[in-house]
């Protein structure tokens, strides 16, 4: 299990190991996305709860079709016609779901900011950054040109533009594409929302990318107050960065909990396989241990664990139903796993997966006679050195 201690500590920057509050702002509970489609209906998410406290960040995590980002679509009110949402949505203690799409303009771009990080896509090549800001601002607050411009010029310094005064009568294209990024945020956030979302695009971008925008997020959280929540594929980007993770997989929650006690003491199978698939500094030299199989289809899931069919300590029982989130630690720190227990007795259980075969593993210490050719993992403090690099390139 100390396997993964180190990682957390030698992550990134700015580990928030401090306990918070949790709830408050943001309340989901049960909520639940169907898509009604010719081939039959997409359960792509199911049951998910969650609270989400001021200043609180939280990162969702999971692998592609998992149902991170249809959540946060439910929450923005940005999902097609064709979704039936139940559940609900509370937003300082207002019900959001059943809201209109024009009810909703009032929380979305103001309170609740989405950042789609496309930066090309989100900029326009026509006007200068500045203008898009203040623009950005004025769609929300009746003010001034001016004051408008003023905001913008102190948007793009708090999210770290040099110079921002000059930076902001400049197009798009005259800055580099870590600037772009950065201002692809500020327009999010320029009207001082209490939430901000960022979602990772499909095509995975960049670690280091993601490990920059995080940071400039944290930087505006300690400014702001705003809650965040990361969504990304990989937990190696949210660690010691967040204070809480959300693994989701088949479109529900299948651990929760600080990220301290997810990343050190992983009490379902599939946070273990997530966990054994990104470079870890104290792992080098040892192989990176990819989960076998592929994710289920939403619209027809298995019969009890979703993630029975790759799951290596599976059993008949998994079988007879879905297991409930259950408490394996302290209060926050749940999992969906009825072999939490023997899960946390077992040494070394990224071993689990460093097998061809999907089911079997009940000694995994037996596998280390057996771990195949060994391959180098790319050190996490490459990832350190380029961020500071575009951070030089970027001042
Ligand atoms: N409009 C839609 N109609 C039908 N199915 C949809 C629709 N939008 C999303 N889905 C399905 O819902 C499931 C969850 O999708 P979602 O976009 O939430 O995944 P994700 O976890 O964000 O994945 P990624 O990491 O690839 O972004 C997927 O199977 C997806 O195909
Ligand atoms: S042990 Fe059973 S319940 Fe736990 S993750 Fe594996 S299949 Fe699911
Ligand atoms: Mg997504």
């Amino acid at each position: 299990m100390s396997d993964f201690t180190d990682f957390g500590d030698t992550a990134l920057k700015g580990a928030q190991p401090e306990d918070r509050a949790t709830g408050g702002l943001l309340e989901v509970t049960d909520l639940s996305v169907d898509f009604n489609t010719e081939d039959g209906a997409v359960h792509a998410v199911r049951n998910v709860s969650f609270s989400l406290g001021q200043r609180e960040v939280l990162g969702i995590v999971g692998e592609s079709g998992s149902g991170k980002s249809v959540s946060s679509m439910a929450i923005m009110g940005l999902l097609p016609k064709t979704a039936k949402v139940t559940g609900s949505i509370k937003f300082q203690g207002e019900e959001l779901v059943g809201l209109t799409y024009k009810q909703m303009r009032g929380y979305r771009g103001n309170k609740i900011a989405m950042i789609f990080q496309d930066p090309m896509t989100s900029l326009n090549p026509v006007f200068t950054v500045g203008y898009q800001l203040a623009e950005a601002y004025r769609a929300h607050h009746a003010v001034s040109k001016a004051a408008a411009w003023s905001k913008a010029v102190e948007t793009l310094a708090l999210v770290g533009i040099p110079q921002p005064d000059r930076r902001a009568k400049q197009y798009p294209h005259e800055f580099s594409g870590g600037m772009r990024q950065r201002a692809v945020i500020g327009m999010s956030i320029i009207n001082d929302p209490e939430l901000i979302i960022a979602d990772e695009p499909t095509t995975a971008l960049d670690v280091t990318v993601q490990a920059q925008i995080l940071e400039t997020l944290l930087n505006i959280r300690d400014e702001t107050n705003a809650a965040i929540v990361m969504i990304t594929h990989d937990l190696g980007v949210v660690a010691g960065m967040v204070d809480r993770v959300q693994v989701m997989y088949g479109g529900t929650v299948v651990e929760t909990g600080g990220v301290h006690d997810v990343f050190e003491s992983p009490r379902m199978p599939y946070t273990v396989g997530l966990l054994g698939s990104i470079p870890n500094p104290a792992l080098l030299g040892r192989r990176l241990t990819p989960i076998k199989g592929a994710p289920p289809s939403l619209m027809n899931l298995p019969s009890g664990c979703v993630f029975s069919p790759r799951c290596p300590i599976v059993t008949d029982e998994c079988h007879s139903g879905e297991p409930p989130l259950v408490q394996t630690g302290n209060d926050a720190h749940k999992a969906r796993c009825i072999r939490w227990e023997h899960l946390a007795g077992i040494d070394d259980p990224q071993r689990l997966f460093a097998t061809d075969e999907i089911g079997v593993v009940e000694n995994p210490a037996a596998l280390v006679a057996e771990a195949p050719d060994l391959v180098q993992v790319e050190d996490l403090a490459d990832v350190e050195k380029r961020l500071d690099e575009q951070r030089a390139e970027d001042a």
